[in-house]
């Protein structure tokens, strides 16, 4: 326990350590590094392709080719982990999402180029059905109902592809109950006993996820919502059993998503668990960001920052961020996140 002592005015001044850039940064209690970052990139099929996804400026789709100069470029900014989504063509999604473990698939060539070109890169794939489900859900729908139990068994399929194609992460972002441990027990007997589990544990059904299903192609075949089984946005309790759980399945991390507007979950998680907490800043909080700075409402770059360091100071080690590589550049040349001269 820390003692409390303190005096009062004019003993103590709390303006006295923010007098100059160099105290502050001192004295800082949470920083903000390139390697805390990773960065979600969408993938898709072609050569020298590249499409700018809607609503999310600055964030693009890219075949594998440009998507390895890319991840080169991440890399020497000091990013050492990205997450591969697949943008799948509709005429490979169906009922059944075979497509989820045919080997060959995109997001199976893309993690093996990366890990190909850029060895120490970390790479993350999302473990779910929906880039490949033409009903868009995350889960089998079945006669109007999600089929939890028969999902659990495609998605380990799905994971076993993954792994054999080179995933260093498995991202299970379904929330099917019992997948963790499913999955777990799968990679175990096959071998995989490195392969990382970052369970997406409180995901939220939240509306913030728009642009992320367009960039993806999700959104055209999606019937109704998703929450049946993502989680109520009203509840805190309930994301502390979540993660409980994964935990007990055997998960490595989890993820709190999204993360701007869930930091109390973010928080509550840092205390009460043993485990690293990631953030997961979607694509509707890039938007909202980008667009208030794109049309000049607050600056870029403290901006950026500033929304990174929250889940910092919430007590997440690191964050899922469009705004990743952007934000590694800033860095390398203000590591303190400090640019300008301020008043005294
Ligand atoms: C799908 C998945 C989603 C995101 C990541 N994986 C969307 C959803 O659940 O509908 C959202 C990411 C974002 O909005 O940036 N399993």
């Amino acid at each position: 326990m820390k003692q409390s002592i303190s005096s009062c005015f004019p003993h103590t001044r709390m303006r006295r350590w923010r007098q100059t850039a160099w105290s502050r940064s001192l004295v800082r209690e949470t920083t903000l590094l390139p390697s805390d970052l990773i960065y979600p990139l969408f993938v898709i099929e072609g050569q020298n392709q590249i499409s700018a996804v809607t609503h999310m400026p600055g964030v693009n789709r890219y075949s594998i080719d440009l998507l390895i100069q890319e991840v080169k470029q991440c890399y020497d900014l000091g990013i050492r982990t990205v997450a591969l989504f697949p943008s799948v063509d509709s005429r490979k999604k169906s009922q059944n999402c075979e497509e989820a473990w045919n080997k060959d698939n995109l997001v199976c060539r893309a993690v093996k180029a990366v890990k190909d070109a850029v060895p120490e890169m970390g790479v993350m794939l999302d473990v779910a059905l929906d880039p490949y489900n033409s009903d868009g859900h995350d889960g089998y729908l079945r006669n109007g109902v999600i089929d939890n139990d028969r999902t659990n068994e495609a998605l380990v399929k799905q994971s076993l592809v993954q792994c054999q194609a080179g995933a260093d992460i498995l991202g299970p972002s379904d929330m099917m109950d019992g997948r963790i441990s499913f999955i777990r027990k799968a990679l175990e007997e096959n071998g995989f006993h490195d392969t990382l589990l970052m369970a997406y544990a409180a995901k939220y059904a939240s509306v913030f996820y728009g642009p992320f299903r367009n960039a993806v192609q999700s959104d055209q075949s999606l019937t109704g919502d998703k929450k049946t089984y993502q989680m109520d946005i009203a509840n805190s309790d309930e994301a502390m059993r979540e993660i409980a759980l994964d935990l007990q399945e055997g998960a490595d991390a989890v993820i709190v998503k999204p993360g701007t507007f869930y930091l109390d979950i973010c928080y509550r998680a840092s205390i009460t668990f043993n485990c690293p907490i990631f953030a997961y800043q979607v694509s509707g909080e890039y938007a909202m960001l980008r667009y208030g700075i794109d049309n000049g409402l607050y600056p870029e770059m403290e901006t950026t920052l500033e929304s990174l360091l929250s889940f910092k100071r919430a007590g997440c080690r690191g964050v899922l961020t469009y705004f990743a590589k952007q934000a590694a550049e800033y860095l390398e040349h203000h590591p303190t996140g400090e640019n300008r001269g301020s008043i005294r």
